[in-house]
């Protein structure tokens, strides 16, 4: 099959071929998926690049989502799900058989039925993003009533968020750095949409939000953003952040006790798979509903794999990167 594979951490260029590998068989308890479309994530670059290193066995073919059909399946697995429409996540994590190849082997739970009214460009989009916006929301139960701000509103994980959120019945509050992301922020469903450089934005968020402020945020940028969020949050409110900046944020510990506020972080590798197979149902249950879209795709072929990584490294892409093997 054909395959994208590093060795040794470095630049995309330096270190990712794409060659002749052996197809993989499913082991007990995995199938095997014929891959269509396969989703970068800012950690495939990371875990490529040595950013974030993860443990290379020997070869990796990376990515975590993607988005077949389940073609074998390994012993103690029901026959039945051959022909399957499947969604996949986390399939590189502690593996080495990523979906940036034309198949790739994963434990059975990692491949999830896709219903025939989703695309495969949404089934790749979804196992990183999906799962840490579910994370981000619920770790601390329901967000039923409440008010929840999302920062960066049309990035991967903020898409998701806003739409779990909304099916999940909060009213969405969601920042963006201009218009076109407006217009996708609005479009996932977010009630109101503000440009986080522009002055006022504090104001717009206190005024929608009511008396009791803002109850839950998603954040992608503490460091940048905790003035925004103390401004807006109600006391005992909660930040829960999912990414680290360049640099490390300095904390204002009087103003955050002020707000008592809690905080909360989020790392996907590290999440208990109970809390993981709540989300891949939830996530399923919204996938049946339709109350999950795409972003807009930008697709690369397989062999133009360090172009794609380049592109999501280079963070200007708006939407989604995805290989077609
Ligand atoms: N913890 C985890 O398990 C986990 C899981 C998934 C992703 N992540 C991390 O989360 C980050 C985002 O991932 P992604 O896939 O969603 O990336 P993405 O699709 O590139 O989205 C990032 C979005 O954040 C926006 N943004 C940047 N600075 C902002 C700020 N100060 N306020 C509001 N929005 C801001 C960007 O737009 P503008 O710059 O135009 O505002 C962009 O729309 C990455 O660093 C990734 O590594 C972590």
């Amino acid at each position: 099959m054909r395959a994208a594979v590093y060795d040794r951490h470095g630049p995309a260029r330096e270190v990712l071929r794409v060659e002749d590998a052996e197809r993989p068989e499913p082991g007990p308890g995995e199938v095997r998926v014929r891959v269509e479309v396969s989703g970068i994530n800012p950690t495939d670059w990371k875990s490529r690049s040595g950013a974030t290193p993860r443990p290379i066995d020997g070869f990796q073919i990376p990515h975590h989502d993607g988005a077949g059909v389940i073609d074998a399946v390994g012993e103690g697995v029901d026959p039945g799900r051959n022909g399957q429409r499947v969604w996949l996540w986390m399939a590189a994590a502690g593996r080495r058989w990523g979906t940036a190849a034309e198949w790739t082997v994963v434990p059975e739970g990692a491949a999830v039925p896709l219903p025939d009214s989703a695309s495969a460009e949404l089934g790749a989009s979804l196992g990183v993003p999906a799962m840490t916006a579910h994370r981000c929301l619920f770790a601390d139960g329901p967000v039923d009533g409440k008010t929840v701000l999302v920062a960066g509103g049309a990035g991967a994980v903020g898409h998701f968020a806003i739409e779990l959120a909304k099916r999940a019945g909060a009213r969405v509050i969601t920042t963006v750095s201009g218009p076109y992301k407006a217009e996708l922020a609005a479009k996932a469903g977010a009630d109101l949409v503000v440009n986080y450089r522009e002055p006022g934005a504090a104001e717009q968020i206190r005024s929608f939000a009511g008396p009791g402020g803002v109850d839950h945020v998603v954040e992608l940028a503490l460091g940048a953003n905790l003035q925004l969020d103390l401004a807006v949050l109600r006391p005992g409110a909660r930040i829960v952040t999912y990414a680290a900046e360049a640099a490390d944020p300095v904390l204002p510990v009087r103003a955050c006790m002020t707000a008592n506020v809690v905080l909360r972080f989020v790392l996907l590798y590290g999440v208990p798979p109970e809390a993981l197979g709540q989300a891949v149902r939830d996530i399923t249950a919204a996938l049946a509903a339709g109350a999950l879209t795409e972003l807009p795709v930008i697709r690369f072929p397989l062999d133009e794999i360090a172009a794609a990584h380049e592109a999501v490294e280079g963070g200007a892409v708006v939407g989604k990167v995805l290989i077609v093997p």
